[in-house]
């Protein structure tokens, strides 16, 4: 047995489901709770553990729910607290876990907060938020929304004062030197906790706090804070997880986990956008680099690894070169860029080419981390980079040829679902898929259950291959505390589309069955395995032997 620490969040899969897109259950044209309560059987089929969903609460939908006007309620899109408690049984009634995103640093211009602060400078809501006289204060933070905001602050008319916001004019950051504020985040988290939530997907975590002549990201301040929203949870919730939303370096993102006691997971960022470099350069360097560069973590932390969310494809943690290089390889089209990113779904950045989709979820399920599904990729849906924002990658949930995708009854939906050549619903749905042993839903619940019978996969050690191939990654996941080491898996994959050819010194295995997880072939025993072996482009294989 080994003595790895094993809590549930460390080997799961989740799967980021858009309430607003997934299935509208009354008709009016927007997804909502009850529309999604009927579409869990289909969540589970996926072979999915935990569901995280975007920002459900009250809001004027600037940021679409990242502007939060009330913490403690459900858009009415969506439907109410009801409606979410019963999502949230039936989910668990699944064995499905659910957590919620939790937007601290920021409010909504429309929450109540920040209308009595701006109303009245005597309010005690008014020191809820962050106000200068002048608007030049902490020049060095950046801006994050570039192609919308040209400074951190805004005038605000009613207060006479300049307000503080790292993202939209819409969205004014919250005041934690202010007690109170900490105190009121504690509480919200606390009543959707009770609910039954099991954590919470913490947005914007870097930014909490402001300090003159710092970038104002990653503060001493900002973590002490998070240290003690972390021991509200271990007295209080101990089986209930918190993630961070820290798009930053590794080394700055691993103060995040703290000393186990900060965040029990962090994204990983920035091995993300140099999968897709490495497949695209026919050369593992990003990949192998980014992975050393990566501390390591403590017991009971994990990283959450992701090819697609519902944000731009983030190219904030690349060099400019390698940015101005994903741009010009991934997003010909300028209106396929956004910010410091590219607005496109996993699908058409591959090019439909299932070859290349399978080898980045393969990836993904192979290198260590718990990895996160976007809903639709798992469908090898497209994008509509006609909408705004990013909003293009947030369309209808494709269920079915008919109507609206079978998303919705209603004669006009939120967003339309995408109805183009390649991508669009009358090709690319649910229904479609279920019937194709070819199709992209068959690979994912394929890729799923392979990764869910090897333990190695989801929390064994890691061990680069040495291989003298530069297109060519290969790794060792194994469990170092089995004696004799009878699971060990070797992950190899081909990155470029050409043919490539690698010799594997295997020796120490002659005599022991090899068999290719993902062909299901290749039964053979490793003393026949040619020295030299010929991987096809793009090809992926996961080697177990017995
Ligand atoms: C996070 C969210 C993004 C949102 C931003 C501001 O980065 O993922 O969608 O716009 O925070 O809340």
């Amino acid at each position: 047995m080994s003595h790895m620490s094993q809590k549930w969040y460390q080997e799961a899969v989740f799967y980021e489901l858009y309430i607003r897109a997934y299935y509208d259950g009354n008709g009016d044209g927007n997804g909502d709770f009850r529309g999604a309560i009927s579409k869990l059987d289909y969540v589970k089929s996926l072979g999915v553990d935990c569901i995280w969903i975007l920002p459900m609460y009250p809001s004027p939908l600037r940021d679409d729910g990242y502007d939060i006007a009330d913490y403690r309620a459900i858009h009415p899109d969506y439907g109410n607290l009801a409606d979410f408690q019963e999502f949230l049984d039936a989910a668990h009634d699944r064995g499905l876990r659910v957590i919620t995103d939790l937007v601290m640093n920021h409010t909504s211009d429309q929450h109540a907060w920040f209308q009595a602060a701006r109303q009245d400078v005597n309010s005690p809501y008014h020191d809820y938020y962050v106000w200068s006289e002048t608007g030049q204060e902490y020049a060095d933070a950046r801006i994050i929304f570039l192609d919308y905001e040209k400074s951190n602050w805004t005038y605000d008319e009613k207060a006479g004062k300049y307000f503080w916001h790292r993202f939209f004019n819409s969205q004014p950051d919250l005041n934690y030197d202010n007690p109170a504020v900490q105190e009121e985040m504690i509480k919200i988290m606390h009543f959707w906790l009770d609910l039954g939530v099991d954590g919470f997907r913490a947005d914007a975590v870097p930014y909490l706090f402001e300090r003159e002549g710092t970038n104002c990201e990653n503060l001493p301040e900002t973590h002490a804070f998070l240290k003690k929203v972390r021991r509200m949870m271990d007295e209080e919730y101990p089986d209930k997880v918190l993630i961070a939303e820290a798009n930053q370096w590794p080394e700055d993102v691993i103060a995040y986990f703290g000393d186990s006691d900060e965040f029990h997971m962090c994204f990983h960022f920035p091995v993300m956008p140099r999968l897709y470099m490495a497949l695209k350069q026919g050369d593992k360097k990003p990949i192998v680099d980014i992975l050393d560069r990566t501390p390591s973590i403590p017991p009971e932390a994990q990283w959450l690894t992701f090819l697609r969310n519902h944000d731009e494809l983030t190219l904030e943690m690349v060099t400019p070169e390698e940015r101005e290089w994903m741009w010009s390889q991934y997003a010909p089209d300028p209106r396929m860029r956004s910010n410091l990113g590219i607005r496109r779904r996993l699908t058409p950045l591959v090019e439909n080419d299932k070859r290349r989709w399978l080898l980045l979820n393969a990836l993904l399920l192979s290198l260590p981390g718990t990895p996160i599904i976007y809903y639709g990729d798992e469908l090898g849906m497209g994008d509509n980079i006609w909408l705004p924002d990013r909003h293009g990658c947030r369309t209808p949930m494709q269920w079915s040829a008919g109507k609206n995708a079978g998303f919705s009854a209603a004669d006009e939906t939120y967003f339309p679902a995408n109805a183009d050549e390649t991508y669009g619903y009358e090709t690319v749905n649910v229904e479609a898929q279920e019937n194709d042993q070819d199709s992209y839903l068959w690979a994912t619940r394929f890729l799923l259950q392979a990764r869910s019978k090897y333990q190695v996969l989801r929390r064994g050690q890691m061990e680069m291959m040495a291989i003298n191939n530069p297109a060519v990654l290969a790794y060792w996941r194994f469990n170092p505390n089995d004696e004799p080491s009878d699971d060990r898996l070797l992950c190899i994959y081909n990155l470029s589309n050409q043919q490539q050819s690698i010799s594997l010194e295997l020796d120490e295995y002659s005599g022991r069955r090899l068999t290719d997880l993902l062909t299901q072939s290749e039964h053979l025993l490793l003393g026949e395995w040619p020295t030299v072996k010929i991987l096809a482009p793009y090809a992926s294989h996961w080697l177990r032997i017995d």
